[in-house]
């Protein structure tokens, strides 16, 4: 989604700027666009497409100064065009904003400057609000003053820079439901939505909180609340590293990130698994020691990928915990003025900590009394910061929209999060050492099953001409065919489903043709059984079955075109193993049909707007 980067120091602003930029262009946009500030004046470019159209821009006409602000746009008010694209601009052409979020009554603000006489120039919502602070300077004389008052007129979400020809040498930054850091260097600040845009410059940071508004001039960096109380930062070291978010020699940052679970697995459960003592370690949760083991209900809600691994969470929590367990969508239980009764223990789960649907789900259950964790990859992330206690991924940097090692550690978590719950409730002590020993050897496990990758390319370049295919499992496997289905959809663009093996019959086996695919994801567990039958039903309407299996059988081999064999595990933990040839199938295929992985049509890697 949006991205934003600010500058301001001694070095060249256009070049700290378009770099920024390229970093943020994972999570996703449509246009670009920067401001610079010099005793000339401001200059501003802009572009539809990619980061290197704007950096063109710039190369045939620089922009000087060492102070400027640029954006990635995701369009949501207006279609991606260079004039919708950020900055925007008052009407005196004085104050230049960029914005990521959405202003909800810009229509309103609109309606209201221009019967004050003034014209608007895009079809965007950010520039109701450029256009709000100008009319208020232009009134007061006063910049600060004027966002803040701007910032209590307008309703909605944001994350803002502001400059001003008429402060020269000053950034004004504020947020309400929008991620903003400020990276403190030495003589010099960056701003930016994202820590991965900063951390080439310094790893010293500092999170705004909502409605907090930063002043950074000559005299340092100022942090208040938009009600303008003084607020004391704290000052953050970033654990990202700069290797982590560069492509290390791999082709896209998917397929790099595929190929780092075995480690990003073992960094998931260092340190938790302790066989000594037969139990798992969650330093996060020690606050809470006490009463989680107590709580009557999980619930567990998410987007996306992070909404399949909390399904896969649930059959891990009923099964080893005992504890019944609900899953929802966040964007539905937030609206659903969901039932929380005393006891429930309600966990958001997101990669990136800063899904809109999921931090208002997060802060909705809160406000119903319930105990409320995150299970976080993004470290001082917001719904990490606003979660009572959690669990990190520790995966580090997710840079590939489509989510992979963040998917497997979040299962991994939850499996952890399931023994941890359960051997304080009724999982015995063989049970639980069963579990830490197979936990441990997933990394493992995973290493040789990334061992499938050349078989999965061919089989990609055999069924990426389909354009419908259809996915199948059962149990704890049936969220895999989910996801499975997502990770084509997203990147490949070709129309997938995924089902519950059995619930196949009961409508979608009428579609079933030679023209569609079935994946069906068959570990040898206590469904094995069943699910040869699912597959025996796909075979007598004459589909092509490819099946992904955890030991040889040849009864599974005469029934499909083609097995891909992955190592076998617990059945609780096969989730973990049969995602990876799901993963690669889905980025094989993208690459047979020639799409850009890492930058999917019209996906952003973090949604922060509803
Ligand atoms: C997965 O591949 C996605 N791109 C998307 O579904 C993602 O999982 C979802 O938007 C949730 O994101 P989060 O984990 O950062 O909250």
């Amino acid at each position: 989604m949006c991205g934003i980067i600010g500058y301001v120091g001694k070095r060249d602003a256009a070049e700290i700027l378009i770099n920024g930029l390229s970093q943020l262009e994972y999570r996703g946009y449509d246009s670009a666009g920067l401001v610079t500030l010099s005793t000339d004046g401001l200059h501003i470019r802009r572009a539809v497409g990619r980061v290197r159209q704007l950096q063109q821009l710039v190369t045939e006409k620089p922009v000087p100064g060492t102070i400027g602000v640029a954006h990635t746009r995701w369009a949501t008010h207006g279609r991606p065009s260079e004039m919708n694209a950020h900055p925007h601009l008052d009407a005196q052409g004085r104050i230049a904003i960029v914005h990521n979020g959405i202003i909800e009554n810009h229509a309103t603000i609109r309606e209201f400057l221009e019967q004050q006489g003034i014209e608007f120039q895009s079809e965007t919502d950010t520039e109701s609000l450029a256009q709000l602070i100008g009319f208020l300077y232009s009134q007061t004389g006063d910049l600060l003053g004027s966002v803040r008052r701007a910032l209590h007129d307008v309703q909605g979400t944001f994350g803002l820079v502001v400059v001003s020809l008429d402060a020269p040498q000053t950034l004004i930054a504020a947020r309400r439901g929008s991620p903003l850091i400020v990276g403190i260097g030495d003589g010099e600040y960056v701003i930016s939505s994202d820590a991965s845009a900063i951390i080439t410059h310094t790893s010293q940071v500092a999170y705004l909180d909502d409605n907090e508004i930063v002043t950074i001039d000559p005299s340092g960096m100022h942090v208040a609340t938009i009600d303008a109380m003084p607020v004391d930062k704290r000052v953050h070291t970033l654990e990202m590293r700069l290797e982590q978010i560069e492509l290390a020699g791999y082709e896209h940052h998917m397929l790099k990130e595929i190929f780092e679970q075995p480690e990003t697995l073992q960094n998931a459960m260092r340190g938790r698994l302790n066989l000594r003592t037969n139990e798992v370690v969650l330093a996060g949760l020690q606050q809470l020691e006490r009463d989680l083991p107590r709580c009557r209900r999980v619930l567990l809600f998410g987007c996306g990928t992070a909404w399949h691994a909390a399904l896969v969470g649930e059959y891990l929590i009923e099964e080893l915990a005992r504890i019944p367990t609900d899953v929802d969508y966040a964007s539905e239980l937030r609206y659903r003025n969901p039932i929380v009764e005393e006891g429930t223990l309600a966990i958001a789960i997101s990669q990136s900590g800063e899904t809109a649907d999921t931090l208002a789900a997060l802060r909705e259950v809160k406000t119903k009394g319930a105990t409320a964790l995150g299970v976080v990859n993004v470290v001082g992330s917001t719904i990490a910061r606003e979660a009572q206690a959690g669990v990190y991924l520790h995966v580090g940097p997710e840079i590939g929209v489509a989510s992979t090692k963040a998917f497997t550690a979040q299962v991994a978590v939850l499996s952890m999060l399931a023994v941890y719950l359960g051997r304080r409730r009724h999982l015995s002590n063989e049970r639980t050492e069963s579990m830490l020993r197979e936990l441990e050897q997933i990394p493992a496990k995973v290493r040789a099953a990334l061992g499938v990758h050349d078989q999965v390319r061919d089989l990609a370049r055999q069924l990426a001409e389909w354009d419908n295919w259809l996915y199948l499992g059962r149990g704890v496997n049936y969220p895999l065919a989910l996801e499975g289905a997502l990770k084509l959809k997203e990147i490949s663009y070709i129309h997938a489903e995924g089902l519950p093996a059995a619930e196949m019959k009961h409508g979608p086996i009428a579609m079933i043709d030679p023209g569609m695919p079935v994946v069906v994801i068959a570990p040898r567990d206590n469904t094995y059984g069943k699910i040869l039958s699912n597959i025996e039903e796909v075979r007598s309407r004459e589909g092509r079955v490819f099946a992904i299996a955890t030991e040889p059988d040849r009864e599974l081999e005469r029934l499909c075109e083609e097995v891909v064999y992955v190592p076998a595990t617990s059945a609780m933990l096969s989730p973990l193993v049969t995602s990876v040839p799901l993963q690669l199938l889905a980025y094989e295929t993208a690459i047979v049909r020639g799409h850009d992985v890492d930058k999917p049509r019209n996906l952003a890697k973090s949604v922060t707007v509803e």
